[in-house]
């Protein structure tokens, strides 16, 4: 049985001591989780120690960060590699959102290496994928993300896929309080398992995690994570407010 996910990505938002107080309040307003239904809180890497601690003891929801490093150590001023986040109790990272993309021009040589690394040192990996609103306009979108896929994840054999979830957020949906509709969602969803399945196989594909982000809130969730498709969410904005994720939450709890 595959896994639902809603993974909060915090972006480079929340102090020290708000994203302690958003942490507690997810911690007391959390639905029932289970093996199967699970949480990732990814805030920045200064609050990762201290997430840490806090989540000791809460069930099924799990440490995540929003980056690592392509090397595994070095001369790399500002960096933190893929084993530091290991000992920092993180168990999933996020590789190639598109702001990374986009605004640090992480291509798709140094994404695949990113993957590497986190792999190679027992981290689980969130990898985005998604296309611009020109691609979507030309409707080229499925081309598009199959070839994010491709090279940023297929040179991987089939054993580590298991440690493999996909998030796909079209870019001209995140942040701008257009998302895509369910059936947008579910098309690009059912695209992207069928690629799957023919690289790796139907079991691979079926296994497979597939997160939807861009604008997902508690007024939209349900009926996105309805989709047969669509494993879950990776939230931005809507993270950022205990009560926001948790109706996120709650929507893929009871999905
Ligand atoms: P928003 O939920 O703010 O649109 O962001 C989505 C996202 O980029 C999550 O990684």
């Amino acid at each position: 049985m595959r896994k639902k996910i809603v993974a909060a990505n915090w972006k480079m938002n929340l102090d020290l001591t708000e994203g302690a107080e958003l942490v507690n309040d997810i911690f007391n307003g959390s639905p029932e989780l289970n093996e199967n239904k699970i949480v990732v809180i990814a805030p920045p890497y200064i609050h990762l120690t201290h997430t840490s601690a806090q989540l000791v003891g809460m069930n099924h929801v799990h440490l995540g960060a929003q980056n690592c490093h392509a090397e595994p150590s070095g001369a790399y001023t500002g960096e933190i590699s893929a084993a530091m986040l290991k000992s920092a109790e993180v168990e999933y990272v996020i590789i190639g959102h598109s702001e990374r993309r986009e605004y640090c021009h992480e291509d798709d040589a140094v994404l695949s290496k990113k993957v590497n690394q986190a792999l190679a040192n027992g981290l689980k990996v969130i990898f985005c994928c998604g296309e611009p609103l020109a691609v979507r306009d030309a409707n080229e979108q499925n081309a598009y993300v199959e070839s994010q896929l491709t090279a940023g994840l297929f040179h991987l054999p089939v054993t580590q896929l298991i440690d493999i979830t996909i998030a796909y957020e079209p870019i001209w949906a995140i942040g701008t309080g257009r998302t895509a509709t369910s059936a947008q969602a579910q098309d690009m969803h059912a695209h992207i398992r069928k690629v799957l399945a023919n690289k790796y196989g139907e079991t691979v594909a079926a296994e497979t995690p597939i997160l939807y982000g861009g604008s997902c809130k508690p007024s939209n969730a349900a009926e996105l994570f309805a989709c047969p498709d669509v494993d879950g969410g990776l939230i931005g904005g809507a993270s950022l407010k205990a009560a926001e994720f948790l109706g996120i939450v709650a929507a893929m709890s009871n999905a």
